[in-house]
């Protein structure tokens, strides 16, 4: 008895990822699947393939009966949805990687797939080696996944790496990153933070059932921080990462941002260096656990398809349970957040606008401060990243309303003593 479908793949891209994953196919002949045809843009191209697999027509692949596994790996968010449509409406299985397609168009995928009953997986698109989407859907019960801190970018991780523990300069890290095949082909996309929120959009639907468009969540990249910041990091012997961060709260919501942060040496995620990425999860009963792996990049980008297109052979599909099955949590504005803020002049910086400040200090060029201010007070301004202002999470970040009282109270008794 056949016990699993035969696999007729339509491949959309060959960039970095998808002759990534012409390559790991070659090398898995185990999963007998096969490679029909390959659509691409540009025929004048070289690559590294036989000339029949390739086509410029997608109706050719869309509308083969041969074909009934689209895998599409293009740049292009809008061409990207617009074959995912088609391909799914066609009864098709879809595998996708495109991270700024499916934060954008979240809500008409989850649609879609409930109308075809197809399948569309998208294991690569957020933190590419890591099986993370997969652990999020399947194995947390939704009331014990406490929070979730990680690195999913793997191009700023590197950037920060190579700048602040090897000396390169910013640009030079930037280049590397783009010459090994690791940055958007927009580079600003990972170094503002885009990348990273896209990508914690999904995580937190698999997480925790919000389908929140990118725009609602609280979120900058790398492109401000300074010099001075990576001094006053190392001074404190820790280290500045872009951390996308998801925390229950006591009222049951969940508090999620993607920003700048300094992660203390005994953190996980400070061993994440370069192109890695990192998922720390605190459950329940399990405490902490740490996943670890390659998050940009040909080939690790290439086995988390390889593994969506290998589990299409036993008709997995995403049950989105968090969402469908349980009751979906909500995020929430309600918190603060203990922030270090470096900037060239006081006039920039709104301090009324602070529920307490602990630390300031001035240096020759640039002044810095670490204080509490409302989660709301960064979510609806933009002081904190105009006129070269620099803001950095302070290490475990959130206070949640509740407590804002008590450490109120005893700032106010520590600032009168020190008086
Ligand atoms: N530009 C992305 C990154 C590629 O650096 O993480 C992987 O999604």
């Amino acid at each position: 008895m056949e016990t699993h479908k035969q696999l007729g793949i339509g491949l959309f891209g060959f960039g970095v990822v998808g002759e990534g994953l012409y390559k790991v196919l070659q090398q898995t002949p185990s999963l007998s699947a096969r490679l029909k045809k390959v659509c691409i843009r540009n025929p004048e191209k070289q690559r590294n393939a036989p000339a029949e697999l390739f086509t410029t027509d997608r109706s050719v692949l869309l509308n083969d009966p041969e074909i009934n596994v689209i895998v599409e790996v293009i740049d292009d968010a809008n061409a990207a949805f617009a074959i995912i449509t088609e391909a799914l409406k066609n009864g098709k299985d879809v595998v996708s990687a495109s991270k700024k397609m499916i934060a954008e168009h979240l809500d008409e995928l989850l649609a879609l797939q409930q109308q075809t009953g197809r399948s569309l997986l998208y294991e690569a698109a957020a933190c590419a080696s890591i099986p993370v989407i997969r652990n999020l859907e399947e194995y947390y019960d939704n009331d014990l996944l406490h929070s979730i801190r990680a690195i999913v970018n793997g191009s700023t991780n590197f950037i920060l790496t190579k700048m602040f523990e090897e000396g390169l300069d910013f640009r030079q890290a930037l280049l590397l990153a783009q010459q090994l095949g690791f940055a958007e082909s927009n580079p600003s996309l990972d170094v503002e933070g885009y990348d990273a929120v896209n990508k914690w959009t999904f995580l937190l639907t698999h997480a925790y059932g919000i389908t929140a468009s990118p725009e609602n969540i609280l979120f900058n990249g790398i492109q401000n921080i300074h010099a001075g910041d990576a001094a006053v990091a190392l001074a404190r012997h820790q280290q500045i990462k872009l951390v996308a961060q998801a925390q229950k709260l006591q009222n049951g919501q969940v508090a999620a941002f993607v920003l700048p942060q300094f992660v203390k040496q005994d953190d996980h995620l400070s061993f994440v260096k370069n192109e890695y990425n990192g998922v720390v999860i605190e459950s329940g009963f399990a405490d902490k656990q740490f996943f670890y792996g390659k998050g940009a990049g040909s080939l690790p980008t290439a086995s988390a398809v390889l593994s969506d297109i290998a589990a299409l052979r036993y008709q997995y599909k995403y049950e989105y349970k968090k969402l469908y099955h349980h009751q979906p949590h909500t995020l929430s504005e309600e918190v603060y957040l203990r922030v270090y803020v470096s900037f060239e002049d006081w006039k920039y910086i709104p301090r009324e606008k602070f529920e307490w400040i602990e630390e300031w200090h001035a240096q020759e060029e640039r002044k810095y401060l670490v204080g509490v201010i409302g989660f709301r007070e960064l979510k609806d301004q933009t002081w904190w990243k105009d006129n070269n202002t620099s803001l950095i999470l302070a290490p475990d970040p959130v206070i949640e309303t509740v407590e804002i009282r008590k450490l109120k109270k005893k700032s106010l008794e520590l600032a009168g003593l020190a008086l």
